[in-house]
């Protein structure tokens, strides 16, 4: 049933016509034109398609748009500043080349942002653990827990 859905996205309030049980991924990447969420395995093992809802990891593949009614969701999409600078994490990735393909890369960042938000001082092996569920083919792990480790002091426990 097509409904009016209202959301935050990206920090700009939206009212989508949309089916309520339509997968968000799809929504954001087929209606919205928001490609930066991955379809990897389509069943929540990958990561690939991680968004963050009310600042809280989630896989796009599984939840329906109307899960997300009244929340605030980000996607890679919203993460720079207004003048396009970029978020200490996407700065970290670039600084330690934390990517190959960089299919992995959307996902990672907001769930290593989401990681942060709730630990803001992690040691290495926290890190291992915070990003254990997502998955990178290209085996960029170890640059990609750097990256992370070097961007938390630069965030201070926050947004930036
Ligand atoms: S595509 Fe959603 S977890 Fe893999
Ligand atoms: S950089 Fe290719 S999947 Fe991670």
């Amino acid at each position: 049933m097509i409904e009016a859905i209202p959301l935050t996205l990206n920090g700009k309030p939206v009212r989508l016509e949309a089916d309520g049980e339509r997968p968000l991924l799809w929504v954001l990447r087929t209606d919205l034109g928001l490609t930066g969420a991955k379809h990897g395995c389509g069943v929540g093992l990958c990561g690939a398609c991680t968004v963050l809802v009310d600042d809280a990891a989630a896989r796009s593949c599984q939840l329906r748009l109307k899960d997300v009614r009244g929340k605030r969701v980000v996607t890679i999409e919203g993460l720079a500043g207004p003048d396009g600078t970029l978020h200490p994490l996407q700065k970290a990735f670039v600084e330690h080349d934390a990517m190959q393909c960089g299919f992995c890369t959307p996902g990672m960042i907001l769930t290593a942002l989401a990681f942060l938000k709730k630990n803001p001082k992690p040691t290495r092996e926290a890190v291992l653990r915070g990003l254990d569920d997502n998955i990178c083919r290209c085996g960029a792990h170890t640059r990609i827990v750097q990256a992370v480790l070097d961007a938390a002091p630069r965030m201070a426990g926050g947004n930036r």
